[in-house]
């Protein structure tokens, strides 16, 4: 496979125009048709009422809800009065079910070894995290901050949280020092569950060291528990810290779930926005529950022999939904890996597929893009043919990836669905049900069930077919964030405030007439870089921050394999020399590896208007390669661009 141009890419996108329709052994098996979809989505949004009953009465609930929704714009309840426990209905509910000897969990870790647990064994692992949480003083309401690798214990630590109501917030194990240290303190959190170490290609990653670091200036934090994952090689602090399988293997296996509030607070995980400081997304217990079992039953098509593989790891939300509580709620069987796509080399991923027969695959285009560049030699020596459906999350796929998706992995057997969704709608938003609509390279589709999206122009008025605006959406989802955590008034201001009564989303969109939605990228100061979303000004703060730094702006250009890559212009604090090493090594310190610029420009000065305001506008086509279009009248100094323009890209 040669490599391709992002511009091309884009070309692709707009004036793609194939269908792709679902394989006839797929749509002849599929859980719902496109009737079925017509039907109940209808339903969905002219009777939420009985169409949420029904799906949230597939649970078990400890008390019956009164109400489904209560909604005082901004603010959410769902299934008002309902008691439940999401740990529950992961663990308890399907041994009851008669799944107890089924694999819920089979996990390979980055040098090979494999565990499985099956429904039972994880229910009692879980029930045993549970009461060792108690005994370290943790109670419903307090926060859990996990700072693990992706291992079994990330998934347990998340369940036993839940089991008692306490909240966890997951921060992703290549995060800084100081990003965890943020979470920990913007949550207040009591706990911190970490590990010696994680496998990162083969090396170690200090995950302790790390904690250690961050913990130091974190009041609230009374202890840390420490999964052993290497050898067991770390600095205890006595009082403070507990290795995980001492206090394990100390706590009894008998617990019993709490009974919840529908609206108790389930997790807050971190993500950027378009200022400084990240969001802590809020989401809470029943609507979340009752949407991830359902997106899991209806987009994957889920069927009970599935062998159900989300590649992300538990640091973001997809891990959350889909490699962790998605899976559980509905019964089926997940893998687990720990480790980077391409050690010992880019084959591995195939070899999972094979060794555990994975039936469904969901994973990110930047990952599709980087499969492809290696041609299909790889893919090609696995047996692939347990897999019958295959799906994309994270950013636009751009058709071509799309297409090798479909044809080299899929064998044109497998349908692709494209998911469009955030952190802060919890689940699916966007996509095409695999056996009932055919797919459109480069496009998610349609709406979810009770979703009700809308392109619009920034005045809030709706565009029609094939016009380019802002997508909204209409009306409240079950598992749509509740709030910022200890912020609510930049809740209401991002996602209700930017266009009246609406949930903006922050994504440029547009719809065509078969109703299908492409979603374009971010409308914000936000990137996408390989799926994670990175916030420009988060990035500058960082910068500006650094000795040698005067001022900092920081910009995507178009990124082949990564989707968006960081380019930052900096100009240097007078008498220091920029060193694009140090700056470099500053941001990997501060936030972590993934915000790490893949292009430093040195400039003198930045582009300004009269008034002091940066001119993104320009640096993105400076940094894209491009010719300046567009008024530079206003800018104070024009020759700026030129020098840019002139500067080398370090
Ligand atoms: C942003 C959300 C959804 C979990 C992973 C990312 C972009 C996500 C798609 C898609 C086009 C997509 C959007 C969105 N995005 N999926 N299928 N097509 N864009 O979650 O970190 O909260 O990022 O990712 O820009 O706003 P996240």
């Amino acid at each position: 496979m040669t490599s391709h141009t992002t511009s091309s890419n884009i070309d692709n996108v707009l004036h793609e125009t194939r269908v792709i329709e679902p394989p006839a052994q797929f749509a002849a098996a599929a859980n719902l048709s496109r009737e079925d979809y017509e039907r109940l989505y209808r339903q969905s949004l002219d009777d939420p009422d009985t169409f949420w009953a029904e799906v949230a009465g597939e649970l078990t609930w400890m008390q019956p809800w009164t109400q489904v929704l209560d909604w005082q714009e901004p603010h959410v309840k769902w299934f008002v009065g309902g008691q439940t426990n999401i740990a529950y209905n992961a663990l308890d509910r399907q041994v009851a079910l008669g799944r107890g000897d089924k694999r819920a969990f089979i996990w390979e870790g980055e040098d090979g070894e494999v565990r499985t647990f099956t429904y039972a064994e994880l229910l009692r692992e879980v029930k045993r995290a549970a009461n060792m949480l108690i005994s370290l003083g943790v109670q419903s309401g307090d926060r859990v901050t996990l700072y693990l690798p992706l291992i079994p214990e990330a998934a347990i630590a998340m369940l036993a949280c839940a089991r008692i109501g306490a909240v966890h917030s997951v921060v992703f194990g290549g995060f800084s020092v100081s990003a965890l240290s943020d979470r920990l303190n913007d949550a207040q959190s009591k706990l911190l569950i970490t590990a010696d170490a994680g496998y990162r290609k083969g090396a170690l990653v200090p995950l302790k060291a790390n904690a250690d670091a961050a913990a130091q200036n974190v009041p609230s934090l009374e202890h840390m528990l420490v999964v052993c994952r290497a050898d067991c090689d770390a600095a205890m602090q006595p009082g403070r810290d507990v290795w995980w399988h001492d206090a394990l293997a100390a706590a009894s296996d008998g617990h019993q779930a709490a009974s919840l509030d529908s609206e108790h607070p389930l997790f807050i995980l971190y993500t950027s926005g378009s200022t400084g400081k990240p969001k802590g997304v809020l989401h809470t217990t029943g609507g979340y529950m009752v949407a991830a079992s359902m997106t899991m039953q209806t987009a994957f098509d889920l069927k009970e022999d599935d062998v159900f593989w989300c590649t992300a790891d538990v640091g973001w939300v997809t891990g959350h939904s889909y490699t962790v509580y998605g899976p559980l709620l509905r019964g089926a069987t997940a893998v687990m890996y720990e480790g980077a796509p391409n050690h010992p080399d880019w084959g591995r991923f195939w070899q999972i597929v094979e060794k555990h027969k994975v039936s469904i695959l969901y994973t990110a285009p930047t990952a599709i893009r980087s499969f492809m560049r290696q041609g299909d030699g790889y893919p090609n020596r696995s047996d692939l043919s347990s897999l019958r459906l295959l799906g994309s999350v994270g950013e636009p796929i751009n058709p071509e990836a799309w297409m090798w998706y479909f044809r080299v992995i899929g064998g044109e057997r497998c349908p692709v669905i494209d998911t469009w969704w955030q952190t802060e709608t919890g689940t699916i938003m966007l996509t095409t049900l695999p056996g009932a609509f055919p797919g459109k390279p480069g496009s998610a589709g349609l709406p979810m069930f009770g979703v009700e999206p809308a392109i619009v122009t920034r005045e809030g008025t709706e565009l029609g077919p094939d016009e380019g605006g802002y997508l909204i959406i209409k009306r409240p989802w079950p598992s749509m964030l509740r709030t910022v955590y200890g912020d609510d008034e930049r809740y209401r201001k991002t996602y209700w405030g930017e266009i009246p009564h609406v949930y903006f989303a922050g994504d440029g969109a547009r719809r065509d007439a078969d109703g299908y939605i492409t979603v374009v990228g971010r409308v914000d100061d936000v990137l996408n870089v390989s799926g994670h979303r990175l916030g420009t000004m988060e990035i500058e703060s960082v910068l500006v921050a650094h000795p040698s730094v005067s001022e900092a702006a920081v910009v995507g250009r178009p990124d082949d394999l990564k989707g968006e890559g960081v380019v930052a212009f900096v100009t240097p604090q007078s008498g220091y020399v920029l060193d694009p090493a140090a700056i470099r090594a500053h941001i990997t310190r501060e936030i972590g590896a993934l915000a790490r610029p893949d292009a430093i420009v040195v400039a003198d000065a930045l582009p300004k208007t009269r008034s002091g305001k940066i001119m993104r506008r320009f640096l993105r086509q400076i940094a894209a390669g491009k010719e300046i279009q567009g008024d530079t009248s206003t800018l104070e100094d024009p020759s700026v661009l030129e020098r840019l323009q002139a500067a080398d890209l370090l």
